[in-house]
């Protein structure tokens, strides 16, 4: 047996007396978007689904005014259950419900809830409903909490009397038994005709018990997170689908049933009961700023409608005042004209609105730059006081990215939000982005980030990333991972924070990481000196290539012709697909011929050398995207894809592919790929370089030059009101590190509280218990035993805190 070396140390050095760099005390908040059921049978506390009637094909093509509701013709009852919007109870809400009984025993109504109606033995429940009696005696309705099968009522209450005007009526029904799937009926007392609105089942125990408020365990979850502040609506709801999706805020406060509703962006419905109110009483009540975001004055620029719109110009004006209106809405006094109507929903006091997000992801164009200048404008003269997040378009890099940089500077925006869904090595290997960022111009917001996976890699890789947010905490001055909610059998989009269904919550990874950074966040960077890091393992010349055909999802095509070699030599002919690793079934190989959908003929070892070229002919016969050629490159960590026709056939670009998760490689060329047509595909991988060719147009071309990861990194920071240091560590790699800790203007400290998250890189869950959690205890030395793939926060006290100020900060910027 060789003799084992013995385990190499690594000294972490922070020099506790240095003057450090003041970190934004605003570093890292969370972000809500309604996607993924997150407030309509989510967030929301709201049990009764489509409660105005309002659903509709714009929303899903499905569905309609009673979705989700139906007929009730019980022991002999008859009647019709149908739809109006004759004299509506407000034209913001034009349909109501209309329920005729034709005997004397009352026919009913019953909705099933957002997947059901979770009741709880004990608790009681908020009935409410408008209503008007237009024909005949029903003049009470009764309201009952019942089991699916209508068997058993869980319990039950008279609503009324009504008359021929409409009127609210409200009751309590306390629910006798637990059940996660019951069901509201309401039933007529007699014959007649009765219209209906707004009928809301509301639990009295939402979160901090507010009214119309929050599912309490989800909020509660969010509020454990103890972020700085709360990102809201959106994303894409925010710009929405064509101008009459955007979010309007002012639609969404007042009375309930004066709130213009909207379909969803993510395809489904918005009743706006968790409105700006709500999002601002939330904010509130846990502790974090409001970071509201307001449309920019253009729409979505990937809206299937129309693309990119502006508001009209002679519309813009009022557009502005509206946005200038919600400052005055959030923070004006009680008696002017804004602050009165926010005074009379019960909050008196300004909620202290200080950033106002204006756009999301936009395309920086004419349009956008006439929208944003006129928005900004007004907001720099009525309202110095607040703080403008612009927006970097989509993308960490790009056209978008470049020009929103500019656009920035040029006008001087405080902060600029960029977008960074990628994969756990980007993160890695784009740690030491923000050492380089310009610290006289703007400072970045990440509004949403995130590692593609709900695995142990992502979650640490993620862990490490905002390690480097925090040693630049000058700079960097908010981050919200996105998204933040997602409903079982609803979710759209992976990966989440926190994952959930009627009854359950289930926190993941990613959140652990979130919470341990945000429970530990301090207000200043102290320098750290890293000795005997670990590092990423070398990469390898790789002169093996494999190649992959196949198609985007849902999508048939044919393959035939390959031909292959070296980049400037003659292609040859590649063997035939009987000679390729097929997947069973879904790929017919006929000779040069293959035929198929998803993941094709996998050709290992096709080609040999630092370059090489191949060449495949394809058609797509059916489906919504087109073709995904895979291949190597010529280092052992390079994988790429070339996706045509992908995003639902709309564009073509170039991925590198790392631990199976794809990150873009340059610009997205907004091009599908066309039915029944042969397309001409070659590809070139030279060192370093790939280029894309089709029918013999270049139209991909990377030199795709990375930054070597950072596998193993660590972050000081000086908690000064606490008078404590906290050492972050993430080892991303497999390999235990022994680290011994020299806080130097420290030594006297006694030990550390620990907490450490130790996963293995492929563990994941999202509908159940995170595969594990972080571990508390106390480190009595200096010596710390780090785990391979863990993140790790230590805590100390010092007698060294010093108050952060501009005078003392290294980089003398102060927050
Ligand atoms: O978080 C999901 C979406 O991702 C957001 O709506 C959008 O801003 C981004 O593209």
């Amino acid at each position: 047996m060789p003799d084992a070396s013995p385990p190499v140390e690594t000294v972490v050095e922070v020099d506790t007396r240095a003057p450090g760099t003041a970190i934004s005390p605003d570093l890292f908040g969370a972000f809500f978007e309604d996607l993924n059921y997150a407030a309509d049978g989510g967030l929301y506390a709201e049990l009764v689904q489509n409660r105005s009637f309002e659903y509709g094909p714009a929303d899903r093509p499905e569905w309609h005014s009673l979705t989700a509701w139906e007929l009730l013709e019980r022991d002999g009852a008859a009647g019709s259950l149908t739809v109006s919007t004759d004299d509506p109870l407000h034209p913001a809400n034009p349909h109501h419900a209309v329920l005729t009984s034709t005997t004397n025993k009352g026919a009913g109504l019953r909705n099933e809830g957002f997947d059901g109606i979770p009741v709880r033995a004990g608790e009681a429940y908020d009935v409410s409903l408008f209503a008007r009696l237009a024909e005949g005696t029903a003049g009470r309705l009764v309201a009952r909490i019942e089991s699916r099968d209508g068997e058993r009522v869980h319990g039950q209450t008279e609503l009324g009397p009504l008359d021929g005007s409409w009127r609210h009526r409200t009751a309590v029904i306390t629910s006798e038994v637990t059940d996660p799937d019951a069901r509201l009926t309401l039933t007529a007392t007699g014959p007649g005709t009765v219209h209906l609105d707004l009928v809301s089942l509301f639990p009295q125990n939402t979160f901090k018990g507010r009214r119309n408020g929050l599912r309490a365990d989800l909020a509660q979850a969010i509020a454990d997170l103890k972020p700085k502040f709360l990102r809201f609506p959106g994303g894409c709801l925010a710009h929405g689908q064509g101008l009459g999706n955007m979010y309007r805020w002012s639609e969404t406060v007042g009375p309930l049933h004066e709130r213009r509703q909207q379909f969803n962006i993510w395809h489904y419905h918005q009743s706006m009961g968790l409105g700006y109110y709500e999002y601002f009483q939330f904010c509130e009540d846990i502790g974090a700023k409001p970071v509201p975001v307001v449309p920019a004055g253009v729409c979505c620029q990937n809206s299937d409608v129309t693309g990119q719109v502006g508001i009209p110009d002679e519309e813009m004006d009022a557009y502005v005042a509206e946005v200038l209106a919600l400052v005055q809405w959030a923070n004006g006094p009680a008696d002017s004209p804004w602050g009165a109507l926010r005074a009379a929903a019960g909050h008196p006091e300004p909620f202290g609105l200080a950033y106002l997000g204006v756009g999301n992801e936009d395309a920086i164009t004419d349009t956008f730059r006439d929208r944003f200048s006129r928005i900004h404008d007004a907001l720099r003269e009525h309202h110095p006081e607040i703080t403008v997040i612009g927006t970097l378009g989509p993308a960490t890099v790009g056209e978008d990215w470049e020009k929103g940089w500019a656009f920035a500077r040029e006008r001087n925006v405080p902060v600029v939000d960029e977008h960074s869904y990628k994969s756990p090595r980007w993160l890695l290997e784009n740690s030491r982005r923000f050492d380089r960022m310009d610290r006289e111009g703007p400072h970045l917001y990440i509004g949403e980030y995130g590692s593609w996976r709900n695995d142990g890699r992502g979650a640490l890789a993620e862990a490490l990333y905002m390690i480097a947010m925090e040693r630049n905490g000058d700079v960097v001055r908010m981050a919200s991972y996105a998204p933040l909610l997602a409903k079982r059998d609803h979710t759209q989009w992976l990966p989440d924070l926190i994952y959930f269904d009627n009854t359950n919550v289930w926190t993941t990874l990613n959140y652990h990481v979130q919470q341990m950074h945000s429970l530990n966040s301090g207000d200043t960077a102290l320098p750290v000196t890293v000795t005997g890091a670990p590092q990423a393992p070398a990469v390898q010349v790789s002169d093996r290539h494999d190649i992959r055909i196949g198609t985007g999802s849902d999508t048939r095509a044919e393959f035939t012709d390959v031909l292959f070699g070296a980049v400037g030599d003659e292609l040859v002919p590649a063997p035939d697909f009987h000679n390729w690793d097929t997947q069973a079934g879904t790929w017919g190989i006929d000779g040069a011929t293959a035929a198929g959908s998803g993941a094709g003929p996998l050709l290992t070892d096709a080609v040999r050398g630092t370059s090489y070229a191949f060449c495949v002919r394809a058609r797509k016969t059916d489906g919504a995207e087109g073709f995904v050629l895979c291949f190597t490159g010529t280092t052992s960590d390079r994988r790429y894809q070339w996706r045509l026709g992908g995003w639902d056939n709309r564009a073509t670009w170039l991925q590198r592919v790392d631990d199976g998760v794809p990150d873009d490689l340059g610009e997205r060329v907004l091009e599908g790929v066309e039915s029944g047509r042969w397309y001409d595909l070659r590809v070139e991988v030279d060192g370093l370089r790939v280029r894309c060719f089709r029918d013999g147009e270049l139209l991909h071309d990377v030199e795709d030059v990375r930054p070597d990861p950072e596998v193993f990194a660590v972050s000081a920071v000086r908690d000064s009101a606490a008078g404590h240091v906290i050492v972050k560590i993430a080892n991303t790699t497999p390999d235990p590190v022994t680290v011994r800790l020299r806080l130097i203007g420290a030594e006297g400290a006694t030990g550390y509280d620990r907490t450490t998250l130790t996963v293995s890189p492929d563990a994941a869950s999202r509908y159940g218990p995170a595969p594990a959690v972080p571990v508390h205890d106390r480190l009595t030395g200096p010596v710390c035993a780090v785990p391979g793939h863990s993140f790790t926060v230590l805590r100390t006290r010092t007698r060294h805190s010093m108050p952060v100020s501009s005078e003392t900060s290294d980089r003398g910027r102060a927050w």
